[in-house]
């Protein structure tokens, strides 16, 4: 299903523009950090998709030249660019919106973690959540900064402190793992990723990530399966690598992001059924006090409409899956602990 996904996310968008002169409902996307190196991509394929009416593009510099710049391409979406020099402009590019991406914040350079980032985007993500949780307390909230083991909890502290915390809206975006476990094992059997649907749960920073293999009835063995988890658990840092320095995943995180946003929006437009591994406050292993897990969710038009359990593992899996609980557990305390100390 989610490798079916994949198609549908990137080029169905284009098809579908021939096809539907006016989507179903009207809807605001909200970017935030959209003149990145995510963001902008993600813009991009975001005005490609029909779903969205209109589209609102905020960064600290730049959003309103990529915005004017994606404003001429032919689809029926209108796209407005923001920057804070603009008084009261985050709040007018929040305000009605329906869903607001979040992948401002620093990316990796060689040799980082993902947690290196925490000191640095802990707080764009606080105050880009502040000014969300003010204009649009409604709006699904996709977190795609980083680290977001800890940056899903800090936003839903920041929606807590405001009264308005909706755990059915707040999403970690776990998708760029699922998609590459698509493609690395179909890469290995020599496949078209389209037909491989690999489950991946728990987080997302290398031992957290835990894709399940047995459930989509593939056995791989030894090295091969060591090394193939390896590649999921740690792709991001391939292309941290390969870009020396300029950046992490940007246009393969732009398509996932996509993705997701078009899910939601099938979801929220009525269409049953859809199902996407996310990160989201679950009660699967709340008992263990870990408190955000990623796991396949069903949504619909509130948000979560049914938190899957991660099925049957074998005991490889059970095993990584131990190992990912305990250092989700730290994360996710890190960052509550930072929002509560840092409100
Ligand atoms: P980038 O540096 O190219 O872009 C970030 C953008 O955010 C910049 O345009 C910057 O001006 C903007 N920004 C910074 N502070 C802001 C604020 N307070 N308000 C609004 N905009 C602000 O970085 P890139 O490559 O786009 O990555 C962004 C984040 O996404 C990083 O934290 C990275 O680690 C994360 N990421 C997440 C992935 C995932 O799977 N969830 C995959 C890849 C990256």
């Amino acid at each position: 299903f989610a490798a079916r996904q994949t198609t549908s996310a990137v080029f169905g968008a284009v098809q579908r523009r021939a096809f539907s002169a006016s989507a179903a409902n009207a809807t605001k996307v909200a970017v935030l950090g959209a003149a990145g190196g995510i963001g902008q991509p993600l813009s991009l394929l975001l005005k490609l998709n029909p779903r969205v009416s209109e589209l609102s593009l905020y960064d600290i510099k730049g959003a309103p030249g990529v915005a004017a710049d994606i404003s001429h391409i032919n689809t029926k979406s209108t796209v407005k660019g923001y920057e804070p020099s603009s008084p009261g402009a985050i709040k007018e590019c929040l305000t009605g919106a329906e869903i607001v991406l979040i992948p401002a914040g620093v990316p990796r350079k060689p040799g980082m973690t993902r947690d290196d980032l925490f000191n640095t985007n802990a707080s764009i993500v606080r105050d880009l959540a502040k000014a969300a949780a003010d204009a649009c307390p409604n709006a699904a909230i996709l977190i795609i900064a980083n680290p977001v083991n800890s940056t899903v909890p800090i936003t839903a502290e920041v929606f807590k402190s405001k009264g308005v915390y909706n755990p059915k809206k707040l999403f970690g975006v776990t998708t760029l793992d699922v998609v590459r476990a698509s493609r690395f094992i179909s890469q290995l059997k020599s496949t078209d990723p389209a037909t491989e649907n690999i489950t991946v749960i728990g987080g997302h920073s290398g031992a957290t990530i835990v894709p399940l293999l047995s459930q989509a009835g593939v056995n791989l063995e030894g090295a091969e399966r060591d090394e193939y988890i390896k590649r999921v658990q740690f792709g991001g840092d391939e292309v941290v690598q390969a870009k020396g320095g300029a950046g992490s995943a940007t246009l393969s995180m732009a398509m996932a992001g996509a993705r997701f946003a078009e899910s939601l929006l099938k979801a929220a437009q009525g269409q049953a059924g859809v199902i996407e591994p996310t990160y989201v406050d679950s009660p699967l292993y709340k008992d263990q006090g870990v408190t955000y897990f990623a796991s396949n969710v069903e949504l619909g038009p509130n948000g979560v409409e049914k938190i899957h359990p991660v099925g049957t593992l074998n005991a490889h899996e059970q095993s990584l899956l131990e190992v990912c609980l305990k250092d989700l557990k730290g994360n996710i305390e890190k960052g509550e602990k930072w929002a509560q100390a840092n409100p």
